[in-house]
């Protein structure tokens, strides 16, 4: 074993869902690539006390390069406690591919990972995923499943349909592999497009509002594993906020439509432990950074633009930790 998490100031999931199913909250996962994404991540989880999971990519990893990402993600912690902050941090792989990139993974310090086994046929989903909960467990490091597909891009997968998870699937899935958590399929999807207008109905202020989840899915799930901490990917709610600032500056959004938050809520308090946001932040920033250069076209210091950005990127995340998952307070 290269280095073990426990001695990098991470902790692996177990304890964070424990607490998170039984407060009836949700943990935040939140993807970066970048130096002003983790540093948002890292104040505003620390200023709103909630526990929190960093989560990284293969695209990340490819964009940013692993052995800089790995040091960033050990420099956050260093700044959290320097800063009086002690809430729990989990480093986790995203959308893991491979039982190589796990293996990686925890060699390199990572406290969690996630084996995306969704793709494949049922057998070799088993199969892939418990062979990693087998190297990993050893080594005390968590390890998220998946049943079901999302539709829309998991890095260079794209799907075209989701595939709801069947619950009847779940309680045999979970037993085989030993897997810790499991994240479902039951409506969302990833990116900024995750409904059609036409699947939309309008309210009665004209604003689209996307088919509900589908909460009758996840209660049979719960029924066939009770108290065993479920994730959900693809749940950013496509802040409508941020959409309008992008096209107020020169962006095209149209018809970007997310989950709306009070669906989030009524998941974070299920058995959903953990919900994973990217795209929401990826618009603050994109926001932010448009409308400093539509207003000061002559600005060419990045920290002029960055700034911003991560000022604004930590606002949303105190919000969702506070208003949306409930984490607030928790860590
Ligand atoms: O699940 C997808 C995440 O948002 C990561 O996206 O593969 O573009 O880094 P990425
Ligand atoms: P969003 O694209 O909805 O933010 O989902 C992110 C995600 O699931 C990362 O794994
Ligand atoms: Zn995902």
């Amino acid at each position: 074993m290269a280095v073990s998490y426990k001695d990098l100031g991470f902790v692996n999931t177990k304890e964070m869902f424990k607490k998170a199913f039984e407060g009836g909250y949700a943990v935040p996962a939140y993807n970066f690539n970048n130096m002003e994404q983790i540093q948002s991540i890292i104040t505003a989880c620390g200023k709103s006390n909630s526990p929190v999971i960093m989560q990284v990519s293969s695209g990340a990893r490819k964009y940013a390069n692993e052995t800089l990402l790995q040091y960033m993600a050990q420099g956050a912690v260093k700044m959290a406690r320097q800063q009086g902050h002690n809430m729990p941090v989990a480093l986790h792989l995203d959308h893991g591919d491979t039982f190589e990139l796990c293996v990686q993974c925890i060699e390199s310090g990572f406290s969690s990972v996630m084996i995306d086994g969704s793709h494949h046929p049922y057998e070799k989903n088993v199969e892939l995923t418990a062979k990693v909960v087998e190297y990993a467990h050893k080594y005390d490091v968590t390890v998220e499943g998946e049943l079901g597909v999302l539709a829309g891009i998991e890095d260079d997968v794209v799907a075209a349909e989701s595939v709801y998870t069947q619950p009847d699937q779940v309680e045999d899935f979970v037993k085989k592999t030993g897997v810790d958590s499991l994240a479902i399929s039951i409506g969302t999807s990833h990116g900024a497009f995750k409904f059609k207008p036409e699947q939309c109905t309008k309210n009665e202020k004209g604003v689209l509002v996307p088919p509900p989840l589908r909460f009758d899915i996840l209660e049979e799930i719960e029924k066939r594993v009770p108290g065993f901490p479920i994730v959900l990917h693809g749940a950013s709610s496509v802040l409508p906020e941020y959409v309008k600032i992008i096209e107020e500056n020169g962006g095209a959004l149209k018809a970007a439509i997310g989950i709306p938050s009070e669906q989030l809520r009524k998941a974070a308090k299920s058995a959903v432990c953990k919900i994973n946001i990217d795209s929401d932040g990826r618009l603050v920033m994109t926001a932010m950074i448009r409308k400093v250069f539509k207003d000061s076209p002559a600005e060419f210091d990045p920290r002029k633009y960055l700034g911003p950005a991560r000022e604004e990127l930590i606002k949303m995340m105190i919000d969702k930790n506070e208003n949306v998952l409930g984490s607030a307070g928790k860590g």
